[in-house]
């Protein structure tokens, strides 16, 4: 009984994969997504920091901040997900934020 069912899970499996599959000739396009990564004093500090985690996508989603903002977002990555940054790279960092993705506040 036991068989029967691990051969039917099998079989449904190995469909499932086939469905998954795309068809010759069918273009798979990929949206090339360009991030508007602003160069400058501090970058290279966002760099070491903040990208060993995730991208940069997640800093310019969040659009134009004020400073206080930025502060606070570059303390959570420390308090929420440990982000091993020194006090000197938390001051170097919100300054590149605040001047780059800042809303002059
Ligand atoms: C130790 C890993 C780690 C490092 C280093 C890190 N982050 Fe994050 N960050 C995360 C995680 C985890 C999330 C939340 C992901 C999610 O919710 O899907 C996140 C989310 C964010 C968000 C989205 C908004 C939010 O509040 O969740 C921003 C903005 C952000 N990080 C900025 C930064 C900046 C700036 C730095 C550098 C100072 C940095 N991160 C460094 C792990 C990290």
């Amino acid at each position: 009984m036991t068989r029967i069912k691990t051969m039917i899970l099998l079989t449904l499996l190995s469909a499932s994969a086939l469905f998954a599959e795309v068809k010759k000739g069918e273009n798979i396009e990929v949206p090339y997504i360009a991030y508007e990564i602003k160069m400058g004093k501090g970058f290279a500090e966002v760099q070491a920091n903040c990208l060993t985690c995730h991208s940069f996508g997640y800093i310019i989603n969040q659009g134009k901040q004020s400073r206080e903002h930025w502060h606070k977002k570059v303390l959570k990555m420390i308090s929420h997900f440990k982000a091993p940054i020194s006090e000197t790279d938390v001051e170097i960092i919100t300054n590149y934020l605040a001047e780059h993705y800042g809303n002059g506040k």
